[in-house]
């Protein structure tokens, strides 16, 4: 029997039959029945709260409400927990069948939460992928793989040819200083031959390199007094021009050779033989008498037209050749401000664009097109 229920001003209910202090958040009515009821009424207490609990858990709909009802009857504040914080009451030979009540009931609704909540993750997923309709019999999307850019496949055809005669290939910077560029190469401040390669300037002595010519000089700088010297430097250069046939960007391959008893016979058989390997082995080659500040003495080299093969034709203009590259005997200057000793050896040297090459090797127009990145022409090759 309740003797007493009486309410403190701080809301803690105070019992007087056990002269305990409830906690304020305990449910009035519960603890009441509780101390009314004994063990059999709190045992019935424990099935009524059992049946809510799996009826509410069956019927969640998400995991958020499954949390909501886990903390409802097993959290710390929740149903269970507070009947079995008022067994104290029971007369002791009543509580041990109320307390494992309570903990069968407590394994048993743990266990329907987690069952229930594993089904409504399997059902989140079930219609994730009923969403996406995701069909794993599909064929996958092939892989389309590309191909190299046509002036990369000219450069390694070029660089195979010159590998295959005993040359290395070197590389050097597209930032250059004003000295290797020119200065370096015989063309001081003044040099009126700097009017046809104006260029990109970061600063007065540092510039965006014009053409791969410079790399001779560094390499012998780095070489010297080694000998012999048999390098190509394949690589991008700069210059204030932009029509069909130039590019403010372009491509070249430079060539050097220094050794004791270099000739211009030697420079001869080695265009002559990478015109043949890339051109086809009855192409011929001319040099014509032309001027570079850094040769002498210099020329222009021709190759017979790949069109018509010399007789005369739209692309040779009716000449029967084709100018490809400038060459020469290295400028024994060059030799000498680079560490040579120009009374001991001697060099050839030459410069092509690989666009030029590859314009005349695959006959086309205009070299904008390499740049345009159009896949209709990049396609072709
Ligand atoms: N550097 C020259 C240019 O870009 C091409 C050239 C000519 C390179 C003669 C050489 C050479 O090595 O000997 O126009």
């Amino acid at each position: 029997m309740v003797q007493a229920v009486r309410k403190e001003p701080v809301g803690v209910l105070k019992i007087s039959t056990t002269g305990r202090y409830l906690p304020r958040a305990v449910n009035l009515c519960c603890c009441m029945r509780l101390v009314v009821a004994g063990g059999t009424k709190v045992l019935k207490q424990l099935d009524e709260i059992r049946e809510r609990a799996q009826t509410a858990v069956a019927l969640a709909v998400n995991l958020e409400e499954l949390e909501s009802l886990r903390v409802r009857f097993l959290g710390r504040k929740g149903e269970i927990t507070q009947i079995l914080r008022q067994m104290a009451s029971l007369p002791p030979d009543e509580r041990p069948p109320v307390g494992r009540r309570a903990n069968e009931i407590k394994e048993e609704l743990d266990r329907a939460l987690s069952a229930r909540s594993e089904a409504l993750l399997g059902q989140t997923l079930l219609a994730k992928f009923e969403r996406e309709k995701l069909d794993v019999t599909l064929p996958g999307r092939p892989v389309r793989i590309g191909h190299r850019h046509p002036l990369s496949v000219v450069q390694e055809e070029i660089e195979a040819i010159f590998l295959g005669l005993g040359y290395s290939i070197v590389e050097g910077p597209e930032v250059e200083l004003d000295y290797y560029n020119f200065e370096a190469l015989n063309l001081p401040k003044d040099h009126p031959a700097r009017d046809m390669q104006d260029t990109f300037f970061i600063s007065d002595d540092v510039l965006l390199r014009t053409h791969t010519s410079p790399v001779q000089v560094r390499t012998l700088e780095r070489m010297a007094p080694k000998l012999p010297v048999k390098i190509i430097a394949p690589g991008k250069v700069y210059r204030r021009d932009d029509d069909a046939t130039h590019s403010p960007m372009f491509q070249q391959v430079e060539g050097l050779a220094v050794d004791k008893n270099i000739r211009l016979s030697d420079l001869k058989g080695v265009l002559l033989t990478f015109a043949q390997e890339m051109f086809g082995l009855e192409t011929r080659i001319r040099l014509r008498p032309s001027y570079f500040p850094f040769t002498e003495p210099s020329a222009e080299v021709d190759i017979s037209c790949v069109m018509c093969g010399g007789e005369g034709c739209r692309v040779c203009k009716d000449t029967g050749w084709l100018e490809i590259l400038g060459a020469g005997m290295v400028h024994p200057r060059v030799l000498a401000v680079s560490g040579y000793d120009p009374e001991r050896c001697r060099g050839f040297a030459f410069g092509m664009g690989i666009e030029r090459v590859a314009m005349l090797k695959y006959g086309i127009g205009d070299l904008r097109m390499f740049y345009d990145n159009d896949l209709r022409f990049l396609e072709q090759f």
